[in-house]
């Protein structure tokens, strides 16, 4: 992304930092034995990652499609 300059990258960044951060704190209850891992959490991340491909990371693919045209 930021070698193709996209426009969007911080943004993008911040998104995945976030995700980071969500994960951290699951990491520190289930660490603590106040959390299992169980199929919400499951859930939780297999929504996160299907939404963001389809929906931000398609973002880039149409910037770099129009940035192969252009
Ligand atoms: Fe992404």
């Amino acid at each position: 992304m930021r070698s193709k300059g996209y426009s969007g990258l911080v943004a993008h960044e911040a998104i995945h930092e976030d995700l980071v951060e969500q994960l951290k704190e699951l990491e520190k209850k289930y660490d603590a034995g106040t959390m299992t891992l169980s199929i919400m959490t499951m859930h939780f991340l297999k929504d996160w990652l299907t939404d963001h491909i389809r929906t931000v990371d398609a973002r880039f693919f149409d910037f770099l499609k129009q940035n192969e045209q252009s």
